[in-house]
């Protein structure tokens, strides 16, 4: 039985219908973007694989959680429900919704960086993570361990911190240099990567003799939960729900996009375990910032919604098909000699444009060169995460040079069958045969700060699709 073909842990109770435009016309669409993905009409994507934040299926009871949301502005039962919920799963008294990850971060971390240069330490910050840190005034450093940039080490747990350097680094630095630690579950830079229960405890020790606070971006923790029961030695037999609570044990608090495993298009929250002061304080912030600290920027059905989606997403039997499924998209790109992040992580596939486009220099940014290609082959939207987002030394001016080189393919939540997995797969494959024909890109519009979003481009060789009319 366990051999046998895994389908959906779900059927389909209703559809919203796709279509691939004509090859000529994603070419026209590509050059009106500026060849950039993100500037596309999301209706002129065939397979979107942006991003899976806030892309999900919500169930029939998610649905009809929504009717019964209570939109008190004080009090709402749904804000109760959603507390009940975390607290149950997490074991983190208290919690506060925001609208979205990067509303949670614009809150705390304000209160947890003290004075101007204070670091916060990470395995991988997230982008809009690390631009909180330094809109604080912090400063983000990461120490993931040195096997997350070497895509072909099948190392399981490629999101653990570096706890010899980390521990080197925390002797050498005053405590009051230090705001606080941030583990990211799963480690969406590195790939998706988990970190494993032994990292998160000796993580957790190393604050705890130091007097640090230890968060949890929480974003993808039901897929770093499943990880550990499947790859670390004692978990087997444990239930994802008896893991999530022993990860969270060792933190004092979280900020989680609840868009990723909280199964809702929008949402988000701040949960502590106990410090009731920095509770009042937050209280304090989220008023102007988010709402009132019952709602947070949520409707009340938003926050029904999500009690409902953090119950469904620690179900085994949606984590193995879910999980499953993007593994098989690795699968099938890797059989075919396609370079891949290895082993595939838990929201997306990692492709290695380094290593897939060797004749591409960062500077023209293989991955991106890569996304704009699978998009007029396929009608498919991947992003690049690389040089192109890294940007530019702020001192310098020169471009940053990315370790890696990814695009990712972010797989939506219960959105794609495996039907539609095999054309992103089969679309890499075909490209690949013809790999040095793709020229890279440069500017011709860049934007001073978060250039990945709005960037205008252009191929650096005339010849930008073989054997194509662009009428340009
Ligand atoms: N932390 C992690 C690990 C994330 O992946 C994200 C968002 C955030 C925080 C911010 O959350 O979007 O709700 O404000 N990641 C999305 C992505 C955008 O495409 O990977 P948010």
């Amino acid at each position: 039985m366990e051999n046998h073909y895994r389908a959906e842990p779900y059927k389909i109770k209703m559809v919203e219908p796709i279509r691939l435009i004509p090859r000529e016309e994603r070419i026209k669409r590509i050059i009106e973007a500026g060849y950039n993905p993100f500037s596309l009409r999301a209706e002129d994507v065939y397979i979107d694989l942006l991003t899976d934040s806030g892309t999900g299926a919500m169930s029939d009871t998610q649905w009809a959680g929504l009717m019964i949301g209570d939109e008190a502005y004080a009090g709402s039962r749904s804000f109760y429900h959603l507390e009940r919920v975390v607290q149950e799963l997490f074991g983190y008294r208290y919690v506060i919704p925001t609208h979205q990850g990067r509303g949670a971060e614009q809150v705390l971390f304000p209160l947890l960086l003290h004075t101007p240069g204070q670091i916060a330490i990470g395995n991988m910050h997230f982008d809009t993570t690390k631009a909180h840190i330094e809109l604080a005034r912090g400063c983000a450093l990461n120490f993931v361990v040195e096997e997350a940039f070497d895509t072909d080490s099948l190392y399981p747990f490629k999101g653990d911190f570096d706890l010899q350097k980390l521990k080197t680094y925390l002797d050498a630095t005053p405590r009051e240099q230090i705001g606080f630690i941030l583990i990211t579950i799963t480690c969406n830079s590195a790939g998706g990567q988990p970190v494993s229960m032994a990292n998160i405890r000796a993580v957790s020790k190393m604050a705890r003799e130091r007097g640090l606070p230890l968060f949890f971006d929480a974003a993808r923790f039901a897929e770093n939960a499943y990880f550990i029961k499947q790859r670390e030695a004692g978990y087997a037999d444990k239930s994802t729900e008896e893991i999530v609570r022993e990860m969270f044990s060792y933190g004092d608090g979280l900020t989680m996009s609840a868009k990723k495993d909280g199964l809702v298009n929008m949402g988000g929250m701040i949960a502590l375990k106990e410090d009731e002061n920095l509770y009042r304080r937050i209280q304090a912030m989220v008023v102007p910032y988010e709402g009132f600290p019952t709602y947070g920027g949520l409707a009340g059905r938003d926050m029904e919604a999500l009690a409902r989606g953090l119950r469904e997403v620690i179900e085994e039997a949606y984590l193995a098909h879910r999980m499953g499924q993007v593994e098989r998209l690795g699968r099938w790109l890797d059989e075919a000699g396609i370079p891949i992040q290895k082993p595939v992580g838990g929201h997306a596939v990692f492709v290695d444009a380094k290593k897939f486009l060797p004749h591409i220099p960062f500077d023209q940014f293989p991955a991106h060169a890569l996304a704009v290609e699978l998009y007029v082959e396929a009608g498919v939207r991947g992003v690049e995460v690389g040089s192109f987002l890294l940007g530019r030394d702020p001192e310098t001016g020169k471009n940053l040079q990315s370790p890696v080189e990814f695009l990712r393919l972010t797989i939506p939540r219960r959105v794609y069958t495996d039907n539609h997995l095999r054309v992103v797969a089969d679309a890499l494959i075909s490209i690949y045969k013809r790999r040095e024909q793709i020229s890279g890109v440069r500017f011709t519009y860049e934007p001073d700060i978060l250039r990945h979003f709005t960037a205008r481009l252009e191929p650096v060789s005339g010849d930008a699709f073989p054997g194509e009319e662009t009428n340009e």
